[in-house]
């Protein structure tokens, strides 16, 4: 009995804390790799997804290495080759005044106040020609920012697969933008017209495939209408001038064509 003081108690439950904290922390650093690593392999995977070249059971690395990193400064379009793609962090970018801009409110379509004034893009060559470019975009949903790769075929206007990784929406409501259905619609639409002017639009409700216009749009999302206005609004920004609009002129005067 004389082992139950309450000095003794407090002795063992802060030594348990000590342990513990120590146990915890260890695991926390020692994990960190892993889970930087983890998080590498699934950006590189819904890259791939969105560029239509993901096959399941094969190597993620392996499969990526067909894809070039390049960083795209958004002003002039241009590709600055300074930059370690390799440790570029856009998001980080985004909220350092040095490496971003403050987006003015009227401008500020999607939602996102802040933008890194450069961008990485992902490309796919094959046979020194340009076959797939994959554009980060993001903006704001209903109930968060929503974030997408966007493949367009080398000619910078058909879209070749269209991944929303990570937002907040509502499961079976703004959530559907996960919807491989949803998804498959973008497949093959055109982003610009005929006279090189953004023509894509998210409707409310259903695309009428008899129009003519209909190459241009997609179906709203069923009972998330704002969702739906979110990545229309994410759209005209990312394909803007304020966007990429400077990168993908200049990729079309390079050999591009509007097919
Ligand atoms: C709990 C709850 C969650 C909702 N989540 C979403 C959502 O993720 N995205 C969305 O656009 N609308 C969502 N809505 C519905 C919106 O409030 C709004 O009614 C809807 O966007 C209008 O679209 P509709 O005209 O297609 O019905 C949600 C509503 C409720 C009650």
């Amino acid at each position: 009995m004389a082992n139950d003081t309450v000095k003794r108690t407090l002795t063992v439950a802060f030594l348990l804390c000590i342990v513990c904290s120590v146990l915890v922390s260890t695991a926390a650093v020692k994990l960190k790799p892993l889970q930087e690593k983890n998080k590498a392999l699934s950006t590189k995977r819904n890259i791939l997804q969105a560029a239509g070249l993901l096959e399941e059971g094969k190597d993620i690395d392996q499969m990526f290495s067909k894809i070039q990193i390049k960083i795209v400064d958004l002003a002039s379009g241009e590709f600055d080759e300074n930059i370690d793609t390799a440790k570029y962090d856009q998001k980080a970018a985004a909220k350092d005044p040095a490496l971003s801009i403050r987006i003015p409110g009227d401008k500020d379509i999607a939602k996102i106040k802040r933008r890194a004034k450069k961008v990485p893009v992902y490309l796919v060559q094959e046979d020194g020609k340009l076959q797939t470019i994959i554009l980060p975009i993001h903006g704001k949903g209903l109930w968060s920012t929503m974030y997408a790769f966007l493949a367009l075929e080398g000619d910078a206007n058909t879209v070749k697969g269209y991944t929303f990784y990570d937002h907040g929406e509502t499961p079976g409501l703004g959530g559907e933008v996960d919807n491989p259905l949803w998804k498959q619609q973008w497949v093959g639409k055109k982003l610009f017209d005929k006279d090189w002017r953004l023509a894509v639009k998210v409707l409310k409700g259903r695309v009428n495939l008899k129009k003519p216009e209909a190459i241009h749009q997609a179906d709203g999302l069923s009972g998330a209408t704002l969702t739906g206005v979110g990545v229309d609004n994410l759209m005209q920004y990312w394909l803007s001038e304020n966007g990429f609009g400077k990168f993908l002129i200049r990729i079309r005067n390079s050999g591009g064509g509007n097919g």
